[in-house]
């Protein structure tokens, strides 16, 4: 097949190109390179693969790239309800308008399969002790959360049997890929207690779901060929019932394999996202099955810091959010990868 790959240098994007190439297909990757373009040079010189440096919202840039291809497999965006925050106008072009508008081009050049990277953060709040599944309601807590909801709900009323759509609730990420991201749970929570740092966790009760990121690669690559049987669009959300987990629960994972790390618990009644996640969906249609666990992703990152192999763990490559100013003071819930670069940052300038 030939796929267009929208965010194809991100942390979840690079992971995928990988492994659409490595399974024979054609691929378009396009980018604005907001992190860099580090995740693709090895992929560089694939004959297989074709990257365009674009903005998505750039018709001209990004139209003619959609002619004669089958599918397109949107991951642009801009990721995290802090990065989403710093600029809500933004946000809302690139989260919803363009994504709006790259739909519609998609259908005018006749591509059969639009697959959309959704979060089960639309859950928010979960009601009692159970299980959300796709039929459950979304309850958007953040503005991130909000422009994807948005999204879903367009492909719904505007996908067709021509142009049919694959919505794909994420679980948050983790593990290694070319763009590695420090700034979610498992990767930041591991990364700190490698290097020593007392970890400092809020809210350790609050559940969420996770996967790793090259089982998220897989279930875009499922995604693709699904047969949607009469329908026009489908949602699924991906990862496993099993790998829901509060914080504590991930905390604990680490310290099992950091005997004695230092950890200290602040508590935190409130927060509006909390939710474990059903995902008999995509194991019972699609026949997903993970393939790793967060204490696999664990001992992954683990002995990246081990070995030595990322230089400097805080450099702004592997965060969605740039470090606060000195006299700036982020909201509680960024303040940990936040003030550690500040920190970081602040010990590169004294020596
Ligand atoms: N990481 C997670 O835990 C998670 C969870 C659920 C859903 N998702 C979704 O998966 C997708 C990929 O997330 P990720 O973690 O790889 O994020 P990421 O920030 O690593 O990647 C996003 C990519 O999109 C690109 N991009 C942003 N704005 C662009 C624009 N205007 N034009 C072209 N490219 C642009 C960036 O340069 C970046 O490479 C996103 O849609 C995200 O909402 C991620």
């Amino acid at each position: 097949m030939k796929v267009v790959v929208t965010g194809a240098a991100g942390y979840i994007g690079a992971s995928t190109v990988e492994l659409l190439l490595g399974d024979g297909h054609q691929v378009i990757g396009i980018d604005s390179l907001m992190h860099g373009g580090q995740s693709l040079i090895h992929l560089a010189d694939h004959e297989r693969l074709h990257f365009v440096k674009a903005d998505v919202r750039d018709a001209d840039a990004v139209r003619p790239w959609l002619q004669g291809a089958d599918a397109v497999v949107h991951l642009a965006a801009i990721v995290g309800d802090p990065a989403c925050r710093m600029d809500p106008d933004h946000t809302r072009a690139v989260n919803y308008d363009a994504s709006v508008n790259l739909h519609a081009w998609a259908v005018e050049a006749g591509i059969q399969r639009f697959i959309f990277a959704s979060t089960c953060s639309n859950y928010g709040k979960m009601e009692g002790d159970g299980f959300v599944n796709e039929d459950s309601p979304l309850r958007p807590v953040s503005l991130y959360a909000e422009t994807k909801v948005a999204f879903e709900k367009y492909l719904f009323a505007h996908s067709t049997t021509e142009t049919t759509a694959v919505v794909l609730r994420f679980s948050t990420v983790y593990g290694h890929s070319p763009r590695t991201r420090f700034d979610l749970t498992v990767n930041e929570f591991t990364k700190d207690i490698a290097m020593g740092r007392t970890l400092e966790i809020f809210g350790e009760q609050f559940w969420r779901p996770y996967c790793h990121v090259r089982d998220l690669a897989r279930a875009v690559h499922a995604g693709l060929t699904y047969d949607l049987g009469s329908l026009t669009a489908d949602v699924f959300n991906v990862g496993d019932t099993s790998e829901n987990y509060t914080k504590k629960m991930i905390v604990e994972a680490i310290l099992d394999r950091f005997p004695g790390a230092s950890v200290s618990y602040v508590p935190k009644n409130e927060d509006p996202r909390d939710y474990r996640v059903n995902f008999d969906k995509i194991r019972d249609l699609m026949g997903f099955r993970i393939t790793r666990t967060v204490p696999q992703g664990v001992e992954e990152i683990a002995r990246l810091i081990e070995f030595g192999l990322i230089e400097d763990t805080e450099d702004q490559q592997f965060y969605n959010i740039p470090p606060p100013s000195y006299d700036e003071k982020p909201a509680r819930e960024d303040r940990g990868p936040a003030r550690r670069v500040a920190r970081a940052r602040q010990r590169r300038r004294v020596s």
